[in-house]
């Protein structure tokens, strides 16, 4: 009953209708390409639309939803998630940012100002876990009613992972407004927000809450990493605005020390709550979403970030995803490697304990961001941590560093492929047919369950979507910090003050030829992508990050008396492939035993290019160098120049 039949079936009705869903039957085995793109291109308006009418006060679903408030769901009953939460609506915030500086849109500017505004508000409404007065002791507080008034019924309070996930989300704002030359709005109006957040997590990092599931009180993978960004990314954003970062860049390598010990090196997976006694495996989607939701494109596969890529992250990706083959039937009979439903954590018994489409879509989401690094470095390591997750897809193969022209890299790539299109498949399979994603969906039969039009699935699918066709968010890690050899409980007391100024100006539009820090790593399949080596400097631990880096473009070719070597590539600076505008290399250390060309060009931070060298001959003749297109990530550091050395691909 699996296979080519119900694919075709798929295929079918998500032409015909809005999407399809084959009977009960789970797609198995080959997972044709096209029936998830068709899915991916039907279904991104569509989560986009909806989720939009989640955020007051103008949303179709949100009636009574004041400005800029995100609501979980439109669902007011068993459950009810007609609230607002810190969390759901920072996650959400932080795809509708990143789709924004992907794409400038006014609408989505206007929802993202309020937004702001909305939490300016809350910060300082008193609640149930206390006051911004009290120490900022109230911005531990994980829901608020839609009127912007505290939700006074008991809960699991505080939960922490809220200020770190809401200062992520604005620092991303607040980096476009500086780069189109808007710093004194995000130093009057962001700042003071974003600040009183940061200070939140320098203070209470070390001290327990309630995870993201609102179960546990202890120590939380997801949100000791989002602590750990949200004070990297605010100390680089504190010196953009001549601020003091002492207290962030004082307690996130403390922090980042901390984050090691959720790694179980004898069991081989990360645990997703210490400092607690739940009676859990430990093994929890919370891992994967803290992975995916701290991806950097220009760090690689670092561990110490449990970057999606890492070893780690991937052993974990194969532990996680695979305690849930065995306990929801429709994922009876499917073999590891192939994809499966997966929800919060094996235990789970909420709702009636189903697979969530927003943690089966992160775990397609953790190999899109995969197969985006494997793509810019040009190679997939294999280590002995990470040797089962690539059994699954190459029995025989052995710890080692395979180069994109080796056929064991295009064998990975490709199955990884196929795997993280399968996650998406079985979002496509069990999504209602009219694409709305709820909740949940029934470990029996798949059909939607709980509460409806989730909006954090929507964000999640997006997102998911978006790394699928290569496109990143902006670098955060920057040079990084070195994990300390001892880890010590660092914390700073904060001061915590209402952020008063509100108002953004009009029209903080682009600046002509600003070019997005959303960077797009394109999706050629593994057998072209491209091998670039990148060298740079990157000793300090604490710098700002460079904004431009002046990037030396030396590529080897011998060439005839007349000939010019020049640069094209997909950006306004190298021409946009227009090879009228390519820029001249010169030849200035040329010799016939180093055919050298080069040139230097200032280009912004945190993009992938894509580029090729062309001869042109003195009668303005065209000749380009053979494929593929090289692809270079030009990563955020503190490095402000940096050398790509390349030979001509003939
Ligand atoms: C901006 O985004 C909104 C919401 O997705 C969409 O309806 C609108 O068409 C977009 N505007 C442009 C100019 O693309
Ligand atoms: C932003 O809030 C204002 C005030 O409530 C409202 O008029 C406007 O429609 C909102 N914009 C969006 C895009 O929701
Ligand atoms: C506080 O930090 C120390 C040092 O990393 C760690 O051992 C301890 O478990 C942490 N406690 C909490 C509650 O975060
Ligand atoms: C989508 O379909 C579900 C039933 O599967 C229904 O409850 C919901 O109202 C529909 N949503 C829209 C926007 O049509
Ligand atoms: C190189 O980039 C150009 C422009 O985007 C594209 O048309 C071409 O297909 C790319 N080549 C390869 C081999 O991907």
């Amino acid at each position: 009953m699996h296979g080519l039949s119900s694919l075709v079936l798929l295929g079918t009705y998500a032409l015909q209708s809005v999407l399809g869903r084959p009977d009960a039957s789970r797609v198995q085995g080959e997972i044709y390409k096209r029936s998830v793109d068709t899915f991916v291109a039907t279904e991104s308006p569509i989560a986009l639309s909806r989720l939009l009418c989640n955020i007051g006060s103008t949303g179709c679903y949100a009636a009574g939803v004041a400005s800029g408030i995100v609501i979980a769901s439109p669902d007011s009953t068993n459950p009810d998630y007609f609230y607002t939460w810190t969390r759901d609506s920072a996650l959400t915030f932080k795809e509708v940012i990143d789709t924004f500086a992907y794409d400038y849109n006014t609408t989505l500017q206007t929802e993202i100002e309020n937004y702001s505004g909305a939490q300016a508000k809350l910060q300082g409404v008193s609640n149930p876990s206390g006051d911004l007065t009290d120490g900022g002791l109230g911005l531990g507080e994980p829901k608020f009613n839609v009127d912007e008034t505290a939700f006074t019924g008991s809960w699991g309070r505080p939960q922490r992972d809220g200020p770190a996930l809401r200062s992520i989300a604005l620092i991303t704002y607040a980096n476009w407004l500086i780069d189109n030359g808007y710093t004194s709005t995000v130093t009057s109006i962001l700042w003071p927000i974003i600040q009183n957040d940061l200070n939140y997590v320098a203070e209470y990092w070390n001290q327990t809450g309630y995870d993201l599931w609102e179960e546990v009180s202890g120590s939380s993978f997801f949100t000791i990493a989002n602590q750990h960004r949200a004070l990297v990314q605010g100390a680089t954003l504190a010196s953009a605005l001549s601020k003091s970062s002492t207290a962030y860049t004082s307690v996130a390598p403390e922090i980042l020390c901390f984050l090691q010990s959720f790694w179980s090196s004898s069991s081989g997976f990360i645990v997703a709550n210490i400092n607690t006694n739940d009676g859990r495996t430990g093994k929890d989607a919370n891992t994967l979403l803290g992975s995916i939701s701290t991806f950097d494109p220009a760090v690689g596969c670092d561990e110490a970030t449990f970057q999606p890529c890492s070893d780690k992250a991937l052993a974990n990706h194969k532990v996680v995803t695979d305690s849930f083959r065995s306990v929801y039937s429709i994922n009876s009979g499917i073999a590891e490697g192939t994809a499966v439903a997966v929800g919060r954590y094996p235990e789970d018994s909420y709702q009636g304990g189903n697979p969530w489409y927003l943690c089966t879509l992160a775990a397609a989401e953790q190999l899109y961001d995969s197969l985006i690094v494997w793509r810019s470095q040009g190679y997939i390591q294999v280590t002995s941590t990470s040797l089962a997750f690539f059994r699954d897809f190459d029995s025989s193969i052995t710890a080692g560093t395979y180069e994109s022209t080796s056929s064991t890299y295009t064998t990975l790539y490709d199955a990884v492929s196929t795997y993280a299109d399968g996650y998406v498949n079985v979002v496509a399979t069990y999504a209602a047919t009219n694409g709305s994603l709820s909740e949940q969906f029934s470990k029996t039969d798949g059909t939607p369950l709980s509460a409806y039009d989730l909006t954090w699935s929507y964000a999640a699918f997006l997102s998911a979507a978006n790394r699928r066709d290569g496109i990143s968010p902006a670098s955060w890690v920057g040079t990084g910090d070195a994990v300390p050899g001892t880890c010590a409980a660092t914390s700073v007391v904060g001061s915590y003050t209402s952020a008063t100024s509100t108002a953004f100006p009009a029209s903080q539009t682009p600046q002509s030829g600003y070019t997005t820090t959303a960077t797009l790593v394109p999706t050629t399949t593994a057998s072209t992508s491209a091998k670039t080596t990148t060298t740079g400097t990157q000793t300090s631990t604490a710098c700002a990050a460079a904004s431009t880096i002046a990037v030396t473009f030396d590529d080897l070719v011998t060439t005839t008396y007349g000939e010019t070597i020049k640069i094209s590539g997909d950006i306004a600076a190298l021409g946009d492939w227009d090879t009228s505008d390519a820029i001249a290399l010169n030849a200035n250390s040329y010799t016939s035993s180093n055919p050298l060309w080069s040139v230097t060009i200032n280009l912004a931070a945190g993009q992938v290019i894509q580029y090729k060298y062309i001869n042109v001959a003195t009668d303005g003749s065209v000749t380009w160098e053979s494929d593929p297109n090289h692809t270079v990530t030009i990563g955020a550091s503190c490095a402000t120049a940096t050398t790509i050395s390349n030979t001509w691909q003939s």
